[in-house]
C-alpha cells in the first residue's frame, strides 16, 4: 500500500482523477487497454513495433505443453505448523536426517518450494546439531538471504538475529545465540579468509548451488578441502536441478538425495513472431492476463532495477486509467537492492477479488518461492556481467536465458495448481537459439577480486586450485596483471602488504585501492562517501513523467570534475539538510538509497578504524579525490575521439558518455569511467575527468610515457600506452613456473 501510495505521490498520479469513461471500459476491457498501450507507446521512442491497429500490439500465442504431474491446487490460509507439515519435504524429515548424520557430504535435489532452504537447517538444529556449532546456509543472493531468515525466524518463533539470523555485506543481524545462519555465499568467503576451518560451523549447507555463482563455486574447491581436513564438518549441496551427477562427482561421490517434486501442469505459449519490444510485450500481456483469466497470481520476469521500476509504474498508470471498474492489480517489484520490508510485500496474499503480479529479476526464478502464482510472463532474458579477459573490460548485458533457465522460470507457474507460461519469443529461438544451460559465472567474469581473496587466504597455485568449471586461464593471468597494476601482488605473483589490506574490505579491488589511496593523498573522508554512494545502485529518482524536472533537479549537484564528485554534492547537501528525507523527495533522490549508504559508510568507517586508516577530509581540494579514483580505476582511462564519443586507452575500443552523466555533452579530452554499461552501445556510467599525466604517476606499472621512435601515430598523440604485453610474457613465467612446481 505504501508502495502504491508512493508511487502515486511520485508520479503525480495522487492528484489527478482522470479516470476515463468507465461503462465503455467494461464493455470491452480489452480494446480499452490496447488503446492504453498505444497512448503510452507514442511516447516510446525505443519501440519498434508497428501498431497499424489496436489488436496487432497483442502477441500471438502458440501452445504448448510442459509435462507435469497433475495434483489438487492448495485452498484458504493454513497455519504455519501445517503449512511446513505439508511441504513435500516433511515426510522425509528422518531419513533426511539419518543421510547427513551417516555421510559428510550430501547432495540434495528437490523442486523449488518443496522446503529444502526454509526445512532442513530447522531439522538439524532440531536434531541436535545445532549444539556443535552453527547451522550455516549460503545464499547467492541477498534477497533471498534475508526473506528465507525472516521466514524460518517466523517459524522457529523468535524474531531475527536471534536463534536464526543472516548475514549479507554490510549487515550483519546474528548475535551469539545464533544457531541458524543464512548469509550470502560471498559473506562465507569472507568468513573463510580470516577463519579457513571455519570452526564455527558444524555443517555448512550451499544452497542454489546450480545457480554456479562465483562465490559459490570458489566455496566448493574450499570446503572440499576443508572437509578433508575437518571430519566433524557435514556438508550440504542443493539444487533445484539435475546437475546433482555432476555435483556428486565432484564431491568424492558423495550420495544423492532426492526430494520428490510436486508439480502440475503448465501450459507453454509462445510468440508465432519474435518481439521487437519486449518490455512493452510482457506489459500488454500481463494486462491481458489480469482483464481474461482466472483468479491466480502472475510473476513477470525482466533484467533489472531501472527495467522494473518503469514497467511498475506503467502498469500502474494503466490500472489507474482503467479506473475502479477492473479488479485491483497489487503492483509489487521484486529485486535485490529493494529494502527488505518493501521485499516482503511479494509473500502477502492478494485480497480477496484482487490479484497480484510481481515483477521481478530472476532472483524470483529459484532463490524465493512466492505462492499462488499461476501466470508467468517470460520476456528470456537477464541482465549479466560479462568480462572480456583479453580487453579486461567488464561490462554489464542484458543475454537471452538458457533453456533450463526457461523451464525452470515456467515451473513457477505450476506450484500450486496447473498454470500457464507465456514466453515472448518464439517456439524456434528456443529450440534452436538458446543454451542447453547458463554459463558459469566463474567463466564469465572478472576474477580480481577472487583472485585477491584466495592470495589472501595463502591459496598461490590458482592454476592449480580445484574448480568444478576451472575460469579460462586468460581469465586468471588478466586477475593477476589487474592486481599486480595495482599494486595488490608483486613481481612474484605473492600479495604485497597493500594486497592484504585491500583484501580486507567487502569491494572490488580497483575500490579498496581507491580508499587505500584517499588515505595517503589525505582525502578519504570524502572518498569513504563516493565509494558508499557508488555501492548503492540507485540515488536518483527518474519518474517517467517528471523526468525533465528530476534531471532539473539533478543537474543541480552536477559538478565540472564529473559524476562521482557530483555523487558526493548530493551526499554532502543530504547531511546538511540533517539527512532529511523530505529533502530527498524535493530533490528526485531515493531516500531509502541514502539511508543504505550511510550503512555502509559506518561499516567501512569500521574496517579502517580496525586497520588503522586515518579518515581525514580535503575540504574542496578536488584535484585530491581524483587522484585517489584513478590510483584505483585508471585502467578505465577513456579519450575523447576526434570523431565521435570517447575510446578506452587500454584497447582502444570505442566507448560513449551515458546521458545521465553530469558530463554528458560536455566531452573533455581525458576522462575514467566507473562501469561500462553495454546497451545499444557501451556506455561509461560515473565518468570522471583526469589529467594524463596522472596515469604514468599513479600507475607505473600499467602504463608508460612512449617513446616517439616506436609507436604509431596515434600512441605517438596521446603520449601514453598502456604496459599491457610487457606482463603478459612475465605472467607465462610465472605460470609455467608453477606448473613445473605441481
Ligand atoms: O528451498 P526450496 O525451494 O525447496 O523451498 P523453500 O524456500 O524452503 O520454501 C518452502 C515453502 O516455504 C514455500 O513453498 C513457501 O510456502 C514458504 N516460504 C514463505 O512463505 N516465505 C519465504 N520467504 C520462504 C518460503
Ligand atoms: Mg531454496
Amino acid at each position: 500500500e505504501q508502495q502504491r501510495a508512493q508511487a502515486a505521490v511520485a508520479s503525480g498520479l495522487g492528484q489527478d482523477d482522470e479516470l476515463g469513461d468507465s461503462k465503455n471500459l467494461l464493455q470491452d476491457p480489452m480494446y480499452n487497454v490496447m488503446n492504453q498501450y498505444n497512448s503510452s507507446n507514442n511516447s516510446n521512442s525505443n519501440n519498434t513495433n508497428s501498431r497499424g491497429n489496436e489488436y496487432s500490439a497483442l502477441p500471438e500465442w502458440k501452445r504448448q505443453s510442459m509435462s507435469g504431474g497433475l495434483g489438487k491446487p492448495s485452498t484458504g490460509t493454513i497455519s504455519i505448523k501445517e503449512q511446513r507439515a505439508s511441504l513435500p519435504i516433511y515426510k522425509l524429515r528422518e531419513e533426511l536426517i539419518r543421510s547427513v548424520r551417516d555421510n559428510q557430504i550430501l547432495v540434495v535435489i528437490g523442486e523449488t518450494g518443496s522446503g529444502k532452504t526454509t526445512q532442513m537447517t530447522q531439522y538439524l538444529a532440531e536434531a541436535g546439531f545445532a549444539s556443535k556449532g552453527v547451522i550455516g546456509c549460503t545464499q547467492p543472493r541477498r534477497v533471498a538471504a534475508i526473506s528465507v531468515a525472516k521466514r524460518v525466524a517466523e517459524e522457529f518463533g523468535c524474531s531475527v538475529g536471534q536463534e536464526v539470523g543472516y548475514c549479507i555485506r554490510f549487515e550483519d543481524k546474528t548475535t551469539p545465540d545464533t544457531c541458524i545462519k543464512y548469509m550470502t555465499d560471498g559473506m562465507l568467503l569472507r568468513e573463510a579468509l580470516l577463519d579457513p576451518q571455519l570452526v564455527k560451523y558444524s555443517i555448512i549447507m550451499l544452497d542454489e548451488a546450480h545457480e554456479r555463482n562465483l562465490h559459490t563455486d570458489v566455496l566448493f574447491g574450499l570446503l572440499k578441502k576443508v572437509c578433508q581436513r575437518r571430519s566433524d564438518l557435514k556438508l550440504i549441496v542443493t539444487s533445484a536441478t539435475l546437475d546433482a551427477e555432476k555435483f556428486s562427482t565432484y564431491f568424492f561421490n558423495c550420495p544423492i538425495f532426492t526430494i520428490p517434486g510436486r508439480t502440475f501442469l503448465v501450459e507453454i505459449f509462445y510468440t508465432k513472431e519474435p518481439e521487437s519490444d519486449y518490455l512493452n510485450a510482457a506489459l500488454i500481456t500481463v494486462m491481458q492476463i489480469h482483464l481474461t483469466e482466472p483468479s491466480g497470481d502472475i510473476l513477470l520476469f525482466l533484467t533489472g532495477q531501472e527495467e522494473i521500476d518503469t514497467a511498475c509504474q506503467i502498469l500502474f498508470e494503466r490500472m489507474k486509467q482503467l479506473g475502479n471498474n477492473v479488479p485491483e492489480l497489487r503492483i509489487l517489484p521484486i529485486y535485490s537492492a529493494l529494502p527488505s520490508e518493501v521485499q516482503s510485500q511479494i509473500f502477502e496474499p492478494a485480497p480477496p477479488g484482487s490479484r497480484k503480479v510481481v515483477v521481478g529479476t530472476n532472483i524470483a526464478e529459484t532463490s524465493i518461492t512466492i505462492d499462488g502464482i499461476f501466470y508467468v510472463v517470460d520476456p528470456g532474458f537477464v541482465k549479466q556481467n560479462c568480462y572480456n579477459a583479453k580487453t579486461g573490460v567488464d561490462s554489464l548485458m542484458v543475454v537471452p536465458i538458457s533453456k533450463a533457465a526457461a523451464r525452470q522460470r515456467a515451473g513457477r507457474a505450476g506450484r500450486t495448481g496447473p498454470g500457464k507460461c507465456y514466453r515472448l519469443y518464439t517456439e524456434n529461438s528456443f529450440e534452436n537459439e538458446m543454451l542447453a544451460g547458463s554459463v558459469p559465472e566463474i567463466q564469465r567474469t572478472n576474477l580480481g577480486n577472487t583472485v585477491l581473496t584466495l592470495k589472501a587466504m595463502g591459496i598461490n597455485d590458482l592454476l592449480g586450485f580445484d574448480f568444478m568449471d576451472p575460469p579460462p586461464p586468460q581469465t586468471l593471468i588478466s586477475a593477476m596483471e589487474q592486481l599486480y597494476a595495482l599494486g595488490a601482488l608483486d613481481d612474484e605473483g605473492l600479495l604485497t602488504r597493500l594486497g592484504r589490506k585491500m583484501a580486507e574490505f567487502p569491494l572490488e579491488p580497483q575500490m579498496s585501492k581507491t580508499l587505500i589511496a584517499s588515505v595517503d593523498l589525505q582525502c578519504s573522508d570524502e572518498v569513504l562517501t563516493i565509494v558508499s554512494m557508488l555501492s548503492i545502485q540507485t540515488i536518483f529518482y527518474r519518474p517517467r513523467e517528471k523526468q525533465a524536472q528530476a534531471d532539473q533537479k539533478k543537474a543541480k549537484f552536477f559538478q565540472p570534475e564529473g559524476d562521482h564528485l557530483t555523487l558526493l554534492a548530493s551526499f554532502q547537501a543530504w547531511k546538511n539538510s540533517n539527512y532529511s528525507n523530505a529533502w530527498c523527495y524535493d530533490n528526485f533522490i531515493q531516500a531509502r538509497s541514502m539511508k543504505r549508504v550511510l550503512e555502509v559508510r559506518k561499516q567501512l568507517l569500521t574496517i579502517m578504524d580496525r586497520y588503522k586508516l586515518d579518515v581525514v577530509s580535503c575540504g574542496k581540494n578536488y584535484t585530491l579525490i581524483r587522484k585517489a579514483i584513478c590510483s584505483g580505476y585508471f585502467a578505465h582511462a577513456c579519450r575523447k575521439d576526434p570523431q565521435e564519443g570517447y575510446h578506452t586507452l587500454v584497447e582502444n575500443q570505442p566507448v560513449y558518455i551515458h546521458p545521465g552523466s553530469s558530463l554528458f555533452q560536455k566531452n573533455p579530452e581525458w576522462v575514467l569511467y566507473h562501469t561500462l554499461v553495454m546497451t545499444t552501445k557501451e556506455y561509461m556510467r560515473e565518468i570522471m575527468t583526469i589529467e594524463p599525466k596522472w596515469l604514468c604517476e599513479l600507475a607505473p606499472n600499467f602504463y608508460r610515457g612512449v617513446d616517439p621512435n616506436k609507436m604509431s601515430k596515434r600512441k605517438r598523440a596521446e603520449k601514453i600506452e598502456p604496459l599491457f604485453n610487457k606482463y603478459a610474457d612475465k605472467d607465462e613465467w610465472r605460470i609455467s613456473k608453477r606448473k613445473k612446481m605441481k
